[in-house]
């Protein structure tokens, strides 16, 4: 297992929707090396998640996972490592929040996007097994910026208020204790 260098806006794979993974693929060596690299690699940089396209690899892999202690993202319920294999995302409701967000493959900046609150998530998990889980609030948030990175869609193209967007310094000094009470707010509504 190794740690993988993380691509960045501008690397023509982060804007490639990825392709299906196969059965066979799924099960070989060099996918399941993927995978492992994938979860070191989210780990190393204290993501919230991370998609094969932000390691330069254009296949419908993405890994979920919420530390108790993670720095990036304090506010997040914690959520176990989550390995999600040819996504498919479908919403239960229409309700709607607006999250500040930020990537790892965009340095720097946070902005807010228009999340749905409560979706399903059908995949495959690594061992080819087809299984399906239920996210809301934050989480569900997190599913959704990881499958939009496997259709080559960044957070920044989802920002509907462009004044949200600032740099994390700022984003530190001037939007986190308003955002930290609405993601309480949403952790507390929506139980993630
Ligand atoms: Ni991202």
């Amino acid at each position: 297992m190794s740690v993988r260098e993380i691509v960045e806006i501008g690397h023509p794979t982060l804007r490639r929707r990825a392709r299906e993974v196969s059965p066979e693929q799924l099960a070989s060596a060099e996918i399941q090396r993927l995978i492992d690299d994938m979860i070191d690699t989210k780990r190393a940089a204290h993501g919230a998640g991370l998609a094969a396209n932000q390691v330069g690899e254009a296949v419908r892999v993405a890994v979920v996972e919420v530390d108790p202690d993670n720095p990036r993202y304090p506010y997040k319920p914690p959520f176990p490592l989550t390995v999600v294999v040819n996504p498919e995302l479908e919403r239960l409701s229409d309700e709607q929040e607006a999250i500040d967000e930020g990537c790892l493959s965009v340095p720097g900046l946070r902005g807010a996007v228009p999340r749905w609150m409560e979706v399903r998530v059908s995949y495959l998990d690594r061992s080819g097994t087809p299984s399906s889980l239920s996210a809301s609030g934050l989480v569900a948030g997190s599913f959704q910026h990881e499958l939009d990175h496997l259709d080559g869609v960044l957070f920044l193209d989802r920002v509907s208020d462009r004044e949200s967007l600032s740099t994390w310094e700022q984003w530190e000094r001037l939007r986190r204790p308003e955002f930290e009470r609405r993601a309480r707010g949403i952790v507390e509504r929506y139980g993630g």
